[in-house]
């Protein structure tokens, strides 16, 4: 399958059903699941698999799968997801499989989406939330440029989180 996106080092693509062995992999990992609620049982990966699948039909974007291009491996999932009732304004995640954590790949995905989101969604703005004890995405999500707006109950224990914004840039300025 070809890229729909691309960095420097990660290709996109879309997740088939065919992928749930790499989701596994992801997902129920008890490091990289540590501040994101906790690992996920096969079957609990499987039902979230199939929700990324259907946003991609119903609203065009999911935590797309990224491999590291120089060696095919796998690396974890970057993407958007539908915010309240914004319809313009999308959620940012990414999940970076502990194989590649600190070579900033997160960073690099980041970046790739939301280019994507301001170029091609024409997205009006981006959200982002993190664990509150997750030091490593909350100074991700500064590097960004996103501004702090609110706390929301987030995750399957409905855990308090932070979260911020980052409008589209406005052409002028840019
Ligand atoms: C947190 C994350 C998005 C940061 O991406 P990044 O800014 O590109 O940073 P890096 O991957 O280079 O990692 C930065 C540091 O975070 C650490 N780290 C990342 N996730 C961690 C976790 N779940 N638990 C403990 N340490 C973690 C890395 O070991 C690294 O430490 P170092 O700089 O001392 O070597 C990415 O590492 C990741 O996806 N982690 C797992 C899932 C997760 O927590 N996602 C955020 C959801 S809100």
């Amino acid at each position: 399958m070809l890229p729909f996106l691309t960095s420097a080092r990660l290709d996109f693509r879309h997740w088939t059903e065919a992928d749930l062995p790499l989701a596994f992999s992801l997902w129920g990992d008890p490091e990289v699941a540590f501040y994101l609620g906790g690992v996920l049982t096969l079957d609990a990966t499987r039902d979230k698999l199939q929700v990324e699948m259907d946003r991609q039909q119903r609203f065009g974007v999911q935590y797309w799968p990224i491999f590291h291009r120089s060696t095919g491996k796998f690396a974890g999932c970057c993407g958007l997801r539908p915010f309240r009732n914004e319809p313009r304004v999308f959620e940012l995640g990414v999940h970076i499989a502990r194989a590649f954590w600190s070579q900033r790949f997160g960073e690099e995905a980041a970046r790739a989406v939301i280019g994507y989101a301001f170029d091609q969604l024409q997205l009006d703005a981006l959200t982002a939330g993190h664990n509150p004890g997750n030091a490593h995405s909350k100074a991700l999500i500064a590097r960004l440029g996103f501004t702090y707006t609110h706390m929301q109950p987030w995750g399957p224990l409905n855990l308090d989180h932070p979260f911020y914004r980052l409008e589209r840039p406005n052409p002028a300025s840019a």
